[in-house]
């Protein structure tokens, strides 16, 4: 059978998505340093961890956010998925596996884990790459445990700057994004039956 035009659309975005970030890996840290400490930095700050909790991290990278987490945290267990199999090596190498540390190379749209599993569910910074969002976010919703935490940073389309900087990117590296306004994102969180801390926006 023939793929439909957007899931062949979503299929191109995937290999683009893994190509960009495949060859970004090694450099990644350093190349968005300032950027990913301030970004990571406000996430941690806002994670209601007591310290035994089990976090997934979406798209997690080069695994800089587990390994902040951790120097807090020595206890915590942690799971991290993305779709670039170099990011993926770069995280692995920082934070070696164990039974409290787990990385997965694959999309957040078919990843096998049990449901209901974990206590906070986080995604920095990836959201606006994700083909099909209110499914991601229903998927994010499904893995995390009644009562917990899923935690979202990304761009925000209010921004002037994040527009001229869509574009550039947009250019630059082929990729689609969705940069949303905050009044999408808390229709989509509300549609995933996800309630309901008010968006904050940083600049
Ligand atoms: C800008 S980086 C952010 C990495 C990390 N979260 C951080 O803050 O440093 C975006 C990451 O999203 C990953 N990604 C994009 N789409 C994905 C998907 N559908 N499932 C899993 N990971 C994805 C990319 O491979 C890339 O590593």
């Amino acid at each position: 059978m023939e793929a439909s035009p957007s899931r062949h659309d979503d299929q191109r975005q995937a290999r683009r998505v893994v190509r960009h970030y495949s060859r970004l890996a090694p450099a990644y840290d350093r190349r968005w340093d300032r950027y990913s400490r301030g970004s990571l930095g406000k996430l941690v700050e806002r994670l209601p961890l007591s310290g035994d909790e089990r976090v997934l991290d979406i798209a997690c990278g080069t695994g800089r956010l587990e390994s902040l987490l951790r120097q807090d945290h020595p206890e915590l267990d942690v799971t991290g998925v993305d779709l670039s199999p170099h990011m993926i090596e770069v995280a692995r190498t920082r934070l070696p596996e164990d039974a409290r540390t787990r990385w997965y190379h694959g999309a957040l749209e078919t990843v096998k884990l049990p449901e209901s599993s974990f206590d906070v569910v986080t995604c920095n910074n990836a959201f606006h790459l994700f083909p099909e969002q209110q499914e991601s976010l229903l998927k994010m919703a499904r893995l995390t445990r009644p009562g917990g935490v899923v935690a979202i940073v990304d761009w925000c389309r209010e921004y002037p700057q994040i527009g001229a900087l869509q574009l550039v990117v947009r250019l630059g590296a082929g990729q689609r994004r969705r940069i949303l306004t905050r009044a999408e994102l808390s229709t989509m969180l509300g549609n995933a039956g996800l309630s309901s801390l008010p968006v904050q926006p940083q600049s």
